[in-house]
Formats: structure tokens, sequence, C-alpha cells
């Protein structure tokens, strides 16, 4: 009887390693353990035989149970393995895959701008310089010669962050910060561009938004003049606009530039755009960021981005830039 228990494990072994699927694979454990299974015989056949005997043939069919239920256990866990990859494999997306019939996802408007922009300004030989849109009162105002509770603070309604010291961490209310941790961080000469998002606590309206972007140049160098600043602004108005556009500057004020000025740009037509601001870096904010207002000078100019998009592509109220419509944002 022991041979026949021998016969039924190597045979049952045989078929679980042969099983090709889960069901398979149950319909042999029935029938090597089912009621009407050989072992089920077997065991019932125990109660005529002699006690040694039966001490026997029931410790081999224990070892016969768990050397066949171990096979079936490994053969379970391999097959179930196999249909995870099988599913895997099926189910696969490739995601780099574009179907020229279906809308791929595109860049937003403005970060087309952006990036449009950039590369203007990286063609004329500047750098791109980021920094964080969370700022301190020092980097965001006072270095850039706005102490506290001066009146131009109030040009720029801020949103405060509470963080750290009542006041003094800010959303950032324009890129001219960047300009301070670019100074403090590297010597002269620097040419650079510093985009990125910027914050003010406006209601939006068809010309306004509370989050909006500029995009800032700063030069520092040995003998930059007024004449610098001017020429730049309108090698930039001429590579980004085209050649039928011109630029000029008005008189104007900030606290970080001295003299400052406005800068529009002239479209063929003859129509002015009002972009930005501008002006030779005051000595103040030199001295702020350590450096020598005797050696060096620079100058500055800074615009919304937003605004400039819009005008571009005839978008006639700026709260639709940032709007999620799908159908606004698929038609750039
Ligand atoms: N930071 C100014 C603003 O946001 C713009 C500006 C930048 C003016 C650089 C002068 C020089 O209003």
């Amino acid at each position: 009887m022991t041979d026949d228990i021998a016969r039924i494990v190597d045979d049952g072994i045989g078929r679980i390693a042969r099983v090709g699927d889960l069901d398979s694979l149950a319909e042999v454990d029935r029938d090597l353990f089912g009621k009407q299974s050989a072992l089920a015989t077997i065991k019932a056949g125990m109660r005529d035989l002699e006690p040694a005997e039966r001490k026997a043939i029931g410790q081999a069919l224990n070892e016969a149970q768990t050397r066949l239920r171990a096979a079936i256990a490994e053969r379970r866990e391999s097959l179930s393995a196999d249909l995870r990859r099988q599913r895997l494999d099926d189910e696969r997306i490739d995601l780099t895959e574009l179907r020229p019939a279906q809308r791929p996802g595109h860049l937003h408007l403005v970060t087309q701008t952006m990036e449009r922009l950039e590369d203007v300004f990286v063609g004329m030989g500047f750098t791109v310089a980021e920094g964080p849109e969370v700022e301190d009162d020092w980097h965001n105002f006072t270095a850039l010669n706005l102490p506290a509770h001066h009146p131009a603070r109030d040009m720029q309604d801020t949103f405060f962050v509470d963080l750290g010291e009542p006041g003094d961490v800010v959303m950032r209310t324009h890129t001219s910060p960047v300009q301070i941790r670019l100074m403090e961080s590297t010597t002269p000469p620097i040419y650079s561009v510093m985009p990125g998002r910027v914050y003010r606590q406006e209601t939006a309206d068809a010309t306004h938004l509370a989050v909006f972007h500029q995009i800032e140049c700063l030069v520092v160098d040995e003998g930059i003049s007024f004449a610098n600043l001017a020429s730049t602004i309108d090698t930039f108005t001429k590579a980004y606009f085209g050649d039928g556009f011109s630029s000029r500057l008005r008189p104007s004020y900030f606290p970080f530039t001295e003299p400052s000025a406005e800068f529009d740009i002239r479209r063929p037509d003859g129509s002015w755009l009002e972009l930005g601001g501008c002006g030779m870096v005051n000595p103040n904010v030199l001295r702020n960021v350590g450096i020598d207002p005797e050696e060096y000078s620079g100058f500055a100019f800074g615009f919304g981005l937003d605004r400039l998009a819009a005008m571009r592509h005839g978008v006639p109220d700026l709260r639709q830039i940032a709007s999620v419509d799908i159908r606004f944002v698929r038609q750039f």
C-alpha cells in the first residue's frame, strides 16, 4: 500500500508540474484530495488494518499529503506570478506614443511666452536665474531700497505669509528679489534674466491677476550707462517682436532704480504698448548687496508676461489666461 501511496505522489507531482493555469491546478487539487480520490480511498480502508500497519500507512499518507500540498502551493505561486506579469504586459500603455489623430498636450500659453522670451535673451548673451516665490522682507523690499514704512511699498499690495516674524515673509510681489539674490551670490559682471511667478493682493479683473508672471533683466558691470539700458531694450524689442517694432522710455519712479523710466513698445501701426519699468540700479541697492557703486554700475528692467501674451494672441480678458477651460487652453 505504501507503494500505491508513492505512485500517487509521483503521479500527482507530475500533474501539478504540467498544469498551465490556476483552474487546471484547482482541478488537480480536487482529484488528489477530494472524497473520491485515491488517497481518500486508502484512508477509508485504514480501519480494516492491523494497528502497526495502520500506523505506517497513516504516516505515509501524512507525508504524501504534505508533499502534494507543498507542490500545489508552489505551483499556485508561480502561476499567479505569471498571470500578474501577463496582465501588466497586456495593460501596458506607452505614454510616449503620440497618435496624430489625437491631440497631444502642449505647453500653456504663458509657459510658451516665457520660453520664447528666455530664448531671445539667451540669444543676446544673458543667463537665466531663478529664485523662491516665498520671499523675506529683505529680498523683496528692504534690500531694494524699500525700507519699512516706505510709502512706495503701497505700490505693490502684498500677500503676507504667516511664518517667522510678523510681516517678514511674503509672496514675492515682483521678480526683483532675484536681482538681490544674484548680486549677493555672484560678483559682477552680471548679465542675467529672471523669469517667474509673482503675487499681488488684487481682485482679478480683465487687466489684473493676483498671480501673474514677470521677467526681469539685470546687468551689472564696469561703465554701464543709461544708453546701454535704452539700446538693450530696443535690441530686445526688435528681436522679440520684430524689426518693425521700436521702444521708448518715459520718466518714472522706482525706489530700486535711479533714474527710473517706463518703457513702451511702438507697433508697426504706430500704436503704443506700455510694457514695463526700468532704470539704473540705485547705488543704495548695490551697497546693500556689497557691490561698490564707485566701481560698478548697472541697469534693470522688468515687465509682466501675461499681459504681453494676452495682447499678442488677442485675449480680451486676463482672467482667461488663468482659466483651466480646455477649450481656451487648446487654442494656443
Ligand atoms: N519690479 C518692478 C515692478 O514689478 C519692475 C521693475 C523692474 C522696475 C526692474 C525697474 C527695474 O513693478
